[in-house]
């Protein structure tokens, strides 16, 4: 009999890892998976490119919940995932990440006993005032099948007593960036300020930002636009809705010369950029990874560490919205040991089906 499975996604990094394992499960052809969207992500380049460039299947609800307070945004999708849980009867749900959406898939499953797993579970940023970080060990504590994306976050559902449900499997993003790098394509960008059409610059620094750290903060996001202004190349920085107009208001007030302010680009664009940057400088949870797999440097704009695993050799540091300490960082020389890679062997999809496929 096929296991039936309901996933939930909402958020751009989501709709990535959920591509590859969704794949993975159609071609095991045991699996009946269902999508639901809880709509977190909703402008067309934020979630609908990703559906189609990816081809993921279409989603067979789309709940519309996005915006408003963390608890406004999680309480409406809470109650709509339960109601999907109760109309489809999952034997699963599958959970990725840290967001919003996945806290609220799996506070409805557990109190509806329908086992969890979650995809990137054990991931810890010891910041409790990180939203992220609360969904993430809410999530764990209450999922049946823990799966890990690297050894150390193995280890620390080890050492909150979740051993027994927990697995390595790999990082589903790092499949996704080996697999769609073959596909990545040059991005035209479009402009936040005017709507222009702007070329990739032959050279380049590749920059995304939006953490609520940074972006809530308006002195901060202008501290960051600065220290950019003043780089040796051009930034590209394709801007997350969530600090759009601001950014677009800065951009306005001090006429900058040498940052590209765009829209988001597609995930194959995204991947293009990263394998043709100079350095990275972001606040990505993912994009960080994604440079630690290009081998191209990076700089992590926050004021804690989020994947320990590529803070090696220079090849990610943290820094602060600040000119003289990006420079610094950015004039590090990374050292890079091609023997070490923590994020598995590009094959975690097919190591989380298979996991699924013997625990259910
Ligand atoms: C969310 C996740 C974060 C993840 C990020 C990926 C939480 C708590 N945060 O942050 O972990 O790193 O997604 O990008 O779940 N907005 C739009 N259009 C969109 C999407 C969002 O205008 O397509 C607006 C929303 O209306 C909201 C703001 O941007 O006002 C922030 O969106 P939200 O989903 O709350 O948080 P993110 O910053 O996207
Ligand atoms: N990304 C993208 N277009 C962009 C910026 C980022 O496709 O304009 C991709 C990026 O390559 C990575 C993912 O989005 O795969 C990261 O998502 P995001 O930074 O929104 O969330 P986080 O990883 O911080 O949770």
């Amino acid at each position: 009999m096929a296991h039936r499975i309901m996933t939930v996604v909402g958020a751009r990094p989501q709709f990535i890892k959920a591509a590859v394992v969704s794949h993975e499960l159609q071609r095991r052809g045991t699996f009946v998976e269902e999508l639901v969207h809880t709509g977190q992500h909703y402008d067309h380049n934020m979630s609908q490119a990703f559906f189609d460039e990816l081809d993921i299947p279409e989603p067979a609800a789309n709940l519309g919940i996005a915006g408003g307070s963390h608890a406004e945004m999680t309480a409406r999708m809470l109650v709509a995932l339960e109601e999907e849980l109760l109309r489809r009867e999952p034997d699963m749900l599958l959970l990725y990440g840290d967001t919003n959406s996945t806290l609220a898939g799996a506070l409805a499953a557990a109190k509806l006993h329908v086992p969890i797993c979650h995809v990137e579970a054990g991931a810890r940023t010891r910041s409790m005032t990180n939203p992220e970080e609360i969904n993430r060990i809410c999530t764990d504590h209450v999922a049946s099948l823990l799966l890990a994306c690297t050894e150390a976050n193995l280890a620390n559902l080890a050492s909150e007593g979740l051993a027994e449900r927990s697995y390595f499997v790999g990082d589903p993003m790092y499949d996704a960036f080996l697999e769609y790098s073959k596909l990545a394509r040059e991005p035209q960008l479009e402009s936040i300020v005017d709507g222009s059409t702007i070329d990739v610059p032959p050279a380049f620094y590749y920059v995304t930002c939006h953490r609520e750290e940074n972006t809530d903060d308006d002195a901060v996001l202008e501290s960051l636009l600065a220290a950019l202004e003043g780089l040796d190349l051009p930034a590209v920085y394709p801007v997350h809705p969530r600090n759009r107009m601001r950014v677009a208001a800065f951009a306005q007030e001090r006429e900058y010369a040498n940052i590209v302010l765009c829209q988001p680009v597609g995930y194959l664009e995204s991947v293009w950029l990263v394998n043709h940057a100079e350095q990275v400088l972001t606040d990505s949870g993912g994009l960080q990874c994604e440079a630690f797999y290009a081998g191209v440097q990076c700089v992590f704009v926050l004021d804690f560490v989020v994947w320990p695993e590529t803070m090696v050799g220079n090849r990610n540091q943290l820094a602060k919205a600040d000119h003289e300490d990006i420079l610094k960082k950015l004039a590090a020389e990374q050292v890079i040991d091609p023997g070490y890679q923590p994020f598995g062997d590009g094959h975690a999809a097919e190591k989380i089906c298979d996991i699924i496929r013997e625990r259910f």
